[in-house]
């Protein structure tokens, strides 16, 4: 299924990129193929490269050319979770790798790295990639790629993409990104020098909480083949149907992702200004420590916001207790706004001592700003906070 949009724009390919009327009946939405396996006309011999969903499925393939195109790649291989594609990607690098992660990354990664990941025969070194040389210091003779998010979950730090691939390029390291704060609107990782990228589609790619999925995305044909073998061997692979609603969210991508950068920028600002907030965190703000080089790597800044509220664990939990139309749940990226505690939630798994020094304070909630209409959500916002 491949699509003649490849110079378009990023509109355009979402809603094209690797889809076509169907040229039997002439659909002209992708149909949800949901078989497990497909009729061959002899054996050893498929129709279009089919034969067993695990493998390939043909709802899936058109999602990952969607993909691709949209984060400018020429593979894209998905996942059962965002977890499943990280793990792929770690285990692409081979046996005995060692990776340098930033250390504010996800907690389900984290957790991942170091409690599952570490105990086969990889290793991995958790430091601030704020300052891009600080990795260089742990870089060893087994030292094969590493692991960025950025933003971070939930500091919202920056990471240089640009600075730290050139680097990590001349010691031959491979750098992988997250890219699921983002999204491939907002960030370019494979354009900003990085090899390979990584998405929670769960998050804003899915964008209306109702899948868990995750994709790889490069480049690279040796490390893609070697991702794809993953993918058909261990069969961590989304269903059909999953595939069939990522397919039809990123069509809307862009608009979603337009509005929830414009809602946050404004709650980001309210935030700022009211007396029962001590710190906010939004990668648009000027205030934002690294805001020259958001301004730089992104072309938007997304609509994840951080803040910590003055009474520490009492009064963030008092403003969970009271919001009305943030909803108190994990996960983000979709249409809703939702709210957390990373560290009663998201990071949990993370040890106390890790939070502490990653500044995850007990009074730091985490929101993901959603695409209703923005007075309604500063007035909840505001409610919630009021004395
Ligand atoms: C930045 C980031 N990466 C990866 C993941 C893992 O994705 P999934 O929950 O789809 O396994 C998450 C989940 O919250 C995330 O926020």
């Amino acid at each position: 299924m491949k699509s003649k949009t490849g110079e378009h724009r990023f509109e355009t390919r979402a809603i094209h990129a690797g889809q076509r009327p169907d040229p039997t009946n002439g659909a002209v939405v992708v149909p949800l193929y949901q078989t497990s396996t497909f009729a061959q006309p002899a054996p050893g011999v498929m129709r279009d490269g089919y034969d067993y969903s695990r493998a390939d499925n043909p709802t899936r393939r058109a999602l990952e050319h969607n993909l691709a195109s949209l984060e400018g790649a020429t593979h894209g291989i998905c996942f059962g979770s965002g977890c499943a594609a990280t793990s792929a990607a770690v285990q692409a690098l081979g046996a005995g790798a060692h990776v340098i992660s930033f250390d504010d990354v996800y907690g389900g990664t984290r957790r991942l790295f170091s409690r599952v990941m570490a105990h086969d025969d990889r290793s991995f070194t958790f430091c601030d990639l704020v300052d891009p040389d600080a990795f260089l210091e742990h870089v060893r003779p087994e030292t094969k790629a590493l692991w960025i998010e950025t933003p971070t979950n939930p500091t919202l730090k920056l990471a240089d993409i640009a600075a730290i691939s050139a680097r990590a390029h001349e010691k031959g390291l491979r750098v992988i990104v997250d890219n699921t704060f983002m999204s491939p609107y907002f960030q370019n990782p494979l354009a900003l020098g990085a090899d390979a990228v990584v998405h929670s589609c769960t998050k804003y790619i899915g964008g209306h909480s109702d899948l868990v999925m995750g994709v790889v995305m490069t480049s690279d044909d040796a490390y893609a083949e070697k991702v794809r073998f993953l993918q058909l061997s261990v069969g961590a692979v989304p269903g059909p149907m999953d595939c069939w609603l990522a397919l039809r969210s990123t069509k809307t991508l862009a608009v979603r992702m337009e509005r929830h950068a414009a809602n946050a920028a404004a709650v980001a600002e309210f935030l700022e200004g009211h007396p029962a907030v001590k710190a906010v965190a939004y990668p648009g703000l000027p205030s934002h420590p690294q805001y020259a080089l958001a301004q730089r790597q992104m072309s938007g800044f997304g609509g994840m916001i951080t803040l910590v509220v003055d009474g520490g664990l009492e009064a963030a939990r008092r403003v969970l207790d009271r919001v009305q139309i943030f909803t108190l749940a994990e996960s983000l990226g979709g249409v809703e706004s939702l709210i957390e505690h990373p560290g009663l939630m998201t990071h949990a798994s993370v040890p106390p001592e890790v939070r502490a020094e990653l500044g995850i304070d007990d009074g730091l909630l985490r929101l993901s700003v959603g695409i209703e209409h923005v007075d309604d959500l500063i007035a909840d916002l505001k409610q919630a906070l009021a004395g």
